[in-house]
């Protein structure tokens, strides 16, 4: 097994068969010991995180993929916290997209003079760059194109599917009586047709959803999610 990349919460594999492995860790993402989705750094480990996280992941990938939107993933073995998935070359160096239903986080960070926190979004979308040294900047479809990042048409595309596999997420949640205010994803080109598909992970980690008002944490997500 030929190690690709260790990143802040999983490591990557080449499995030189045509797929990868990713292996999930129990890092998340924070800042001073506090949880921030939308963090740069590993500011805490969190007994149970990785498995939560995988299971989650292989709940959410499998409603995606039975609804035909393309995605990365093969299986998941929950025991061993690894899921096998299509390798994805990523545009540029990696983008993130972002749809947003409720104001939180960077977006009142960035817009608060005309947003207060929970103002209704309505799927907006958004994309930033994987850039930690300048604390991951948004980015326009203009930039992606001018960059040689994507074409119009790949952020077409990509904008898209981001409604689509938000949608799903945030109806899932609202059975349980959450609701999703805003959620991260990565995509990437898969294939040799290069057709854009859902990589990495839907966890709680990628999402803030509240319940009666109040953020729910990841792990606490993931019990409410798998159990409840
Ligand atoms: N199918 C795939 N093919 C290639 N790379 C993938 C695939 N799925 C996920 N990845 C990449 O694997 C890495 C997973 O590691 P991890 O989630 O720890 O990321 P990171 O980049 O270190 O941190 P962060 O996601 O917080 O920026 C990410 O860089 C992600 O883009
Ligand atoms: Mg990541």
């Amino acid at each position: 097994m030929k190690s690709v990349y260790q990143g802040k919460t999983k490591d990557v594999f080449d499995l030189e068969n045509g797929t990868y492995l990713l292996k999930f860790k129990d890092e998340v993402t924070g800042v001073d010991g506090v949880f921030d989705p939308g963090a740069n750094t590993v500011g805490l480990t969190m007994e149970g995180a990785g498995e939560a996280g995988l299971k989650l992941t292989k709940f959410f990938f499998e409603k995606i993929n039975e609804a035909g939107i393309a995605t990365h993933y093969v299986d998941a073995d929950i025991s061993n916290r690894t899921m096998t998935v299509l390798p994805a070359e990523v545009f540029g160096e990696g983008v993130e997209v972002i749809c947003r239903y409720r104001a939180v986080g960077s977006f009142i960070r960035r817009y608060g003079k005309y947003a207060k926190d929970g103002d209704r979004l309505d799927a907006y979308v958004e994309v930033t760059l994987k850039d930690d040294d300048r604390n991951d900047p948004l980015i326009t479809d203009e930039a992606l194109e001018m960059l040689g990042i994507m074409t119009k048409k790949e952020y077409e595309i990509l904008a898209d599917m981001t409604r689509k596999i938000a949608a799903i997420v945030k109806d899932e949640l609202s059975q349980k009586g959450l609701e999703l205010y805003d959620i991260k994803f990565e995509f990437g080109r898969v294939g040799e047709d290069k057709h854009i598909a859902l990589i990495d992970e839907i966890s709680g980690g990628n999402m803030r959803a509240y319940k009666d008002g109040e953020y729910v944490e990841p792990l606490k997500l993931e019990k409410i999610m798998l159990e409840g």
